[in-house]
């Protein structure tokens, strides 16, 4: 592809199937002719990675919310200095499994107030939002149900339970009617294959 890159993530609540979707739509991309980069947060760069292992393993109260938006903004830097902008400026398409909308939520609704902080930091130290972001909204019970079925050892933010899965949901869906430009939703309760064509869909009538 000439001309400008772009940038897409895929938000959600865990186990909404987003890396399934994001995995997914990279592959149709690429079929396409594109050139993709599929990456993700936390991680998406050495150093990056190595803070998602500080982040996700771990009792869940390992860090104060506070310490955690500096981590999670920490790692969010390093991987768009080395790996999305680097991507974009050569005219790829860059899809992200997640991104700053996750620290808004998963930090920023711990508490009243932490929102406020989450934007500021994104402000001073992130300056950049997705041109498009993919919400996959799904019934909490049935992603948490998903997400503890993978069992890949990260479950900091899993072990919160339903409660907080509820109220993710609840708070992207808010997220989305915030920002319209950017978010298209998504429903993920369906099947893997309907929801791909939805996917696929979406994003290629965005892009030309
Ligand atoms: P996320 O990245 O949002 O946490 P994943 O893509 O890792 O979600 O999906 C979580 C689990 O649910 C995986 O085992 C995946 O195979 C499965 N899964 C994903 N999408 C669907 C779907 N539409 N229906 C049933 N199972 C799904
Ligand atoms: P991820 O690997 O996407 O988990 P899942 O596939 O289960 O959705 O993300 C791991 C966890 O990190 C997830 O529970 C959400 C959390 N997280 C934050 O709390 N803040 C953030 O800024 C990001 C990017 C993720």
């Amino acid at each position: 592809m000439s001309g400008p890159g772009r940038f897409i993530s895929f938000e959600g609540i865990d186990g909404s199937g987003k890396s399934t979707q994001a995995r997914r739509l990279a592959t149709h991309l690429e079929g396409q002719g594109h050139d993709v980069v599929l990456t993700r947060e936390p991680g998406g760069s050495p150093g990056a990675e190595d803070i998602r292992a500080l982040v996700l393993e771990g009792e869940p109260d390992r860090w104060s919310p506070e310490t955690e938006i500096l981590l999670f903004t920490a790692a969010r830097r390093d991987h768009l200095e080395r790996t999305i902008l680097p991507a974009i400026e050569a005219g790829k398409i860059v899809i992200c499994d997640r991104f700053a909308d996750s620290t808004r939520m998963y930090q920023g609704l711990r508490r009243d107030g932490l929102r406020a902080l989450v934007d500021q930091l994104h402000d001073l130290m992130i300056g950049r939002e997705p041109d498009l972001t993919v919400l996959i909204d799904m019934d909490p019970a049935t992603g948490l149900q998903r997400a503890l079925s993978r069992g890949a050892g990260e479950e900091r933010f899993e072990s919160f339970g339903n409660d907080l899965q509820a109220k993710m949901r609840a708070g992207f869906l808010e997220l989305a009617a915030e920002f319209p430009d950017r978010f298209v939703t998504i429903d993920g309760s369906r099947d893997m294959d309907e929801v791909a064509a939805d996917v696929t869909r979406t994003v290629t009538g965005w892009l030309s």
